[in-house]
């Protein structure tokens, strides 16, 4: 089956929609416009129920099919922020925010779900409960985690939940996903070396705390290729190295060093916390110098669950057909904060091709809106599927 053709009507709204979104890219929890828009079409579109401010500014709409026999309840979600780039699309719908844009396809996920609950509502051709959930703060705030915290899914009673992000280099009309992780652990480090300062030109009266740090740096990848298990996967990425001074006559007495490190088992990201402290305290101690480490854990794995994914995975092959469905797909290592609904119940989280865009977090990037009709017909026909009327 080929897309809804509902969808090819209503795309030039939601499309409107989007460019709108666009437009107007907000950061975090701040998305205080982009969420009145959503709550106002919801209740324009007749939502039973339409409540704002869960976690924090988060929104979330219910739609009752024709009837509900099966007592079913599922929860779709789409991300509403943005990302603090500068813009350079040079689109005529760029971001009127300077500094600010919607580089992650966030404007589309959320006009997707917004058509979705526009069909859902009209239609009605289910039999149980549609949860249509839209989080601020998936790039680096928790919002989906604020949003379990404040109660969500036991509040809608949200029995399985879905979602969905956009894929650059992934053909439009394409489907990824994959049971198991297909997301990582999300953590970051920061790692205070000390030595003694001093005047360059007399080392041996210093503790060379550059060379010291420069050391730890080396070592940490020692981690990955020596105590990792060789299948499983872990990123350690040291991306910022700051010394107290410039000057180029100084050995300085501190340097701190920040990183991220990404897994995708619990096994995996305990051994990395662990050995990231042995490798930078024991590296420093050799050399006299002291190292402190403070290890943040960010994002869980994203783990989708067997039974659903294999559920999204035939609705994703009734939509595109069984060649444009990768089932497979090697996990990526960014981290999603789906992944703490993923924690609080069931469901799939699945990636839909942007096409020939550029990547995501790009200052050039744009998301596609010829995938609009494909990812609101993944919604509408999952929940027509799980609860057939
Ligand atoms: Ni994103």
């Amino acid at each position: 089956m080929p897309v809804i053709n509902r969808f090819a009507d209503l795309q030039s709204d939601i499309t409107a929609w989007r460019r709108d979104l666009h437009e107007h890219p907000e950061l975090l929890f701040d998305t205080h416009r982009t969420a009145k828009i959503v709550a106002d079409k919801l209740r324009e579109f007749g939502c039973d129920e339409v409540v704002e401010g869960i976690g924090r500014t988060g929104v979330v709409g219910v739609i009752h099919g024709k009837t509900n026999k099966s007592g079913k309840v599922i929860g779709l979600r789409a991300d509403m922020d943005a990302l603090p780039i500068h813009e350079t699309t040079g689109k005529e719908y760029a971001s009127k925010t300077e500094g600010s844009m919607h580089a992650c396809g966030h404007d589309g996920h959320t006009a997707m779900l917004l058509g979705a609950a526009t069909y859902l509502a009209e239609t009605r051709n289910f039999d149980g409960t549609v949860v249509v959930i839209f989080q601020p703060a998936e790039e680096g705030g928790g919002g989906g985690r604020e949003m379990v915290e404040d109660g969500m899914m036991d509040r809608f009673n949200i029995q399985e939940v879905y979602g969905m992000h956009n894929m650059p280099t992934l053909p439009v009309g394409m489907f990824a996903l994959r049971p198991g992780p297909l997301m990582a652990a999300a953590d970051q480090f920061t790692i205070q070396v000390e030595g003694k300062g001093g005047h360059a030109a007399m080392p041996h009266t210093t503790i060379d705390t550059t060379l010291v740090a420069s050391q730890i740096v080396v070592a940490l990848q020692s981690i990955v290729s020596r105590n990792a298990d060789p299948l499983a996967s872990v990123v350690i990425s040291v991306t910022s190295f700051e010394t107290e001074s410039k000057a180029f006559n100084v050995i300085p007495q501190r340097v701190e060093l920040r990183g991220t490190c990404r897994t995708l088992t619990p096994e995996t990201r305990d051994m990395a916390e662990a050995a990231i402290a042995r490798v930078a305290e024991n590296t420093a101690a050799a050399f006299g110098a002291t190292a402190k480490l403070d290890y943040e854990r960010g994002y869980p794995v994203t783990l989708n669950h067997e039974d659903q994914t294999a559920f999204a995975t035939e609705i994703a092959r009734e939509i595109s057909g069984t060649e444009a469905v990768i089932d497979n797909v090697d996990p990526v290592m960014g981290g999603e904060d789906f992944s703490y609904m993923l924690e609080a119940r069931p469901g799939a989280f699945i990636f839909v091709g942007n096409g020939d865009s550029a990547m995501l977090h790009h200052p050039d990037y744009d998301f596609n809106d010829e995938v609009i009709p494909v990812g609101c017909s993944y919604w509408a026909k999952l929940v027509e599927t799980a609860m057939p009327a």
